[in-house]
């Protein structure tokens, strides 16, 4: 199938490459003029294993290929699939106005039957605004031409997006169309393993799937998060109430890990808009507002537990940081809790020495250079002669200690771990002042 995907972020390059490697003919279109040259050469400008070789072959093959005209695009595809991003707006909501460019630029040009495939993230009667931005386009022309739009939300995870998109637990498609239904099947049939996970759906549905799935993860992390606050003030240990509660196969062992707070593109981004969503039909999502108070109060808890192991006064000190993408395995620190830290250090007059495996030049892009952010080549140079260190990331090679290596390397041997990476007991043997969530402070 000839399939144009708009917008070479991270769903519309992971969608774009998969597609292409099951054989379809994909072209995708990006406004960004440097990144589609990068691209272009097989230069990926995201951190996701296994992406990157995959869109070489693919180029390689004449399979996939990028652009930056948009007719062009509009003319290529039958499927034409919008992975254009939506940011969260002023007051919470997402902001449509790069989807409804694209199907504006739609409207405009195309000359036959097309569907239009929301994969971006969008608010529920998103189809329906472009359903009448295209036909108004197209009105506009005096043309008449026949389209489809549906819903096809995306649930891919950063760092696991090919597995996720190859070995996907659900494809949701939302239509009432049988024209489009068929197609959407054809679309997915080379992957014969995800033909009996296509779940269709009203449009509708489909849209509020995404952001139900999206809140249900949440409020699960902010429920143990939640544990663990009070497992810290009662003298119990939320990793032994986790084993206890995901044991029962109605709750689960997914998404129960305590931390310091959920980052990331998506859940932030997503339970805002779906509050806001819910404002705007007069109904105060009270579960979600909770849900994304406790996530902003947790990623306030590793600055407050520094600042209580150090006597109150940050000033002046040097503050080890291991960790600054939201989770392992990315680049990305959209809402990172390490942001969220470094922020209040910096505000309190403290200094941070960093490591993280991937992120160190996003944070570079973020926050520049200054003389309160020094970025290190590992983990040992960022704990030497620091007054604390705090671990924000669970990325693998933390997972290993040598407790005697990093006492003697501490000024304070102060350590407040968001994941908790380590076994409470053998850190205050080696004489670690260990402060980690949910296990007792
Ligand atoms: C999330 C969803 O997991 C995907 O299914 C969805 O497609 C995606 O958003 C999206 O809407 O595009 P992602 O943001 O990549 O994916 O990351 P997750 O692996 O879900 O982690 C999100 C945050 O939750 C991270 O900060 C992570 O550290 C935190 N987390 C996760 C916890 O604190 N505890 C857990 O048990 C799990």
């Amino acid at each position: 199938m000839k399939i144009t995907v708009f917008g070479s972020g991270y769903v519309g390059l992971v969608t774009a490459a998969c597609l292409a490697d099951v054989g379809h003919e994909v072209l995708c279109m990006d406004v960004d003029k440097a990144r589609i040259a990068r691209l272009r050469d097989g230069e990926v400008p995201i951190h996701e294993p296994g992406l990157e070789p995959m869109i070489r072959a693919n180029l390689e093959a004449r399979r996939l290929a990028f652009t930056r005209d948009l007719d062009a695009a509009v003319s290529f595809g039958l499927l034409q699939f919008i992975a254009v991003g939506t940011p969260s707006g002023p007051d919470g909501g997402a902001d449509l106005s790069q989807v409804l460019a694209v199907a504006q630029g739609i409207g405009e040009r195309m000359t036959d039957y097309k569907v239009v495939i929301n994969k971006s993230t969008v608010p529920v009667g998103s189809a329906d605004r472009v359903a009448a931005t295209i036909g108004a386009a197209l009105e506009a022309r005096g043309e008449a031409i026949d389209f489809d739009v549906c819903s096809n939300p995306e649930f891919l995870k950063e760092g696991a997006a090919i597995e996720d998109f190859t070995h996907a637990a659900r494809i949701v498609v939302g239509t009432d169309s049988p024209r489009v239904e068929a197609l959407m099947r054809e679309c997915y049939a080379p992957y014969i393993r995800l033909q009996e996970k296509l779940i269709f759906m009203g449009v509708r549905d489909a849209e509020l799937t995404k952001y139900a799935a999206n809140a249900m993860l949440a409020t699960k992390i902010s429920f143990i998060n939640e544990i663990a606050s009070l497992a810290e003030r009662l003298g119990a240990d939320v990793e032994q109430v986790r084993r206890g509660i995901g044991s029962d196969p109605r709750i689960g062992y997914h998404f129960i890990y305590p931390g310091c707070g959920y980052g990331g593109s998506c859940f932030p981004k997503d339970v805002k808009a779906l509050i806001h969503t819910a404002e705007g039909v007069d109904y105060p999502a009270r579960l979600l507002q909770a849900v994304e108070a406790v996530n902003h109060r947790q990623k306030q808890t590793l600055c407050a537990k520094l600042s209580q192991a150090l006597g109150g006064d940050l000033a002046g000190k040097t503050i080890a940081l291991w960790g600054l993408a939201f989770k392992p395995n990315t680049d990305d620190m959209r809402e990172a809790p390490s942001r969220t830290l470094m922020e209040a250090l910096w505000a309190a007059g403290a200094r941070v020495r960093a490591y993280d495996p991937v992120a160190m030049p996003e944070c570079r892009r973020l926050y520049g250079e200054r003389d309160d952010l020094a970025l290190v080549a590992d983990r040992g140079q960022a704990v030497a002669g620091a007054d604390a260190l705090v671990i924000c990331t669970e990325w693998k090679e933390f997972r290993t200690l040598d407790r005697d290596w990093l006492k003697a390397r501490l000024r304070l041997p102060v350590v407040i771990d968001g994941r908790n990476l380590y076994d409470p007991g053998s850190m205050h043997a080696a004489g670690l002042l260990y402060h980690a969530v949910g296990r007792g402070v």
